[in-house]
């Protein structure tokens, strides 16, 4: 593969930073002009790996995994920071970088139309398998379950992870910043950025020849606290669930309009501990503590093999038969498929357009 050669030779060469050079694909949810994002990209490059932007041309914050295309053509107002101009494709790249492209839809979308039409037609020895697939650093942190569901940040990353493409969602703590306004290192963009690109080293580095980044499956969630400096806070594992915050609707009599706030005391429900290790602390409270969580999850949503679930299932027995499978077992057992249709065997592979 092609990570080989030059991870070889860093670690033969002893270099300081001896990473592999990566084909990473970029996203996020606050516009292809983010600060954060174009800072993000720069340090990518010059820590040398190929990268690829395909973000959305305004603002998309918010959005979760929807998959929003636009049913125009054309650009029906001018993009994030008056980059391109109203009346310019829908989809096309920075007028100033081939690399960095906009697309008009929800952060979702823009990873499907990196995967399916910006690299295979623009970047075809991609051969549509990015080794990565980072998101952000979001403009705001994002923290606990409820932003898998909310969040375009990690929306776009989630896409990715179902793409069979290992994807990383970052968010920090700071403001929104305009790529334009980085005039500087010492700024809160270039600082998260700079921490980011260490935590994407590291799972670079941690990752030898031939095998994906992440398993099929399996995405990670970064989240940043307030920096000062482009030092290294503590990295925590973390956890999604535990301190987690989930919203309340809080209806002003004045306006009759509702707001959200955060649950007090924090919500049960959202903080319940199902998977993974129960030990580890959630990353809201690790964030709060000044340090970078790193949260494992999977998009498999199924619950696991537990007495709880089968608890569930059982109280349906009358319909589907009883048992540890029901009467699945004779007519559908058969059928349990990954994809191409075939139950996949290499768990660690997976790319989907690799041969296998
Ligand atoms: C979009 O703009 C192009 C020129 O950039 C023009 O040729 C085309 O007709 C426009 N399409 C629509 C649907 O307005
Ligand atoms: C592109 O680069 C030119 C010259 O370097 C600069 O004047 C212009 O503002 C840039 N445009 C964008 C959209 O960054
Ligand atoms: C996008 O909108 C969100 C929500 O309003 C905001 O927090 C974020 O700062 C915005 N991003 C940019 C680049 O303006
Ligand atoms: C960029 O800088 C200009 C001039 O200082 C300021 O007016 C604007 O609010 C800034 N915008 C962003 C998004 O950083
Ligand atoms: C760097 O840029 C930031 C704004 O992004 C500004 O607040 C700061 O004063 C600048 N620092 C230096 C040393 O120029
Ligand atoms: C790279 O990985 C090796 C072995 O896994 C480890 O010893 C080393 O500290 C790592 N270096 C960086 C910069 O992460
Ligand atoms: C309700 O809205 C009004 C008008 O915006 C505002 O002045 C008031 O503070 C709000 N009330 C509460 C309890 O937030
Ligand atoms: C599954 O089991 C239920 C309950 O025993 C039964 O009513 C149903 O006909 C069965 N379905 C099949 C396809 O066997």
């Amino acid at each position: 593969m092609r990570f080989g050669l030059l991870h070889t030779l860093t670690t033969a060469l002893s270099l300081v930073s001896p990473s592999h050079a990566a084909r990473i694909l970029m996203g996020n949810d606050d516009g292809f002009g983010s600060g954060n994002l174009r800072e993000f990209y720069r340090l990518l490059k010059e820590a040398g790996h190929d990268v690829i932007i395909v973000a959305p041309v305004i603002n998309q914050s918010a959005q979760g995994g929807r998959s929003d295309f636009t049913t125009a053509a054309n650009l029906t107002a001018p993009g994030q920071y008056n980059i391109v101009p109203a009346g310019a494709p829908s989809v096309g790249p920075d007028p100033n970088d081939s690399h960095i492209w906009y697309y008009n839809g929800t952060p979702a979308a823009c990873t499907f139309v990196a995967l399916d039409y910006v690299l295979p037609r623009y970047f075809p020895d991609w051969n549509q398998s990015p080794d990565l697939f980072v998101s952000g650093p979001n403009f705001g942190v994002n923290l606990g379950p409820i932003v898998f569901t909310l969040t375009g940040t990690l929306g776009a990353t989630y896409a990715a992870v179902s793409r069979s493409i290992p994807g990383i969602a970052f968010s920090a703590s700071n403001d929104a910043i305009a790529y334009t306004n980085v005039t500087n290192s010492s700024n809160p963009a270039t600082w998260a950025a700079s921490v980011s690109v260490n935590i994407v080293e590291a799972f670079l580095n941690g990752t030898s020849e031939g095998q994906s980044v992440l398993p099929l499956g399996y995405g990670v969630n970064v989240n940043i606290p307030p920096l000062t400096s482009d030092a290294m806070p503590e990295v925590v594992r973390s956890r999604l669930t535990g301190e987690a915050d989930t919203d309340i609707a809080v209806f002003n009599e004045t306006t009759k309009l509702f707001k959200y706030g955060n649950v007090v005391p924090k919500a049960a429900g959202v903080n319940a501990c199902i998977n993974g290790d129960c030990n580890l602390p959630g990353e809201t409270w690790v964030v709060q503590g000044g340090s970078i969580s790193v949260s494992i999850f999977t998009i498999d949503y199924d619950a696991p093999d537990v007495a709880y679930t089968n608890s569930v299932f059982a109280k349906i027995d009358g319909l589907t038969g009883g048992g540890d499978e029901g009467n699945s077992s004779t007519t559908y057992k058969k059928r349990v498929v990954g994809k191409n249709g075939v139950i996949p065997e290499k768990l660690l592979s997976g790319r989907d357009n690799i041969a296998r």
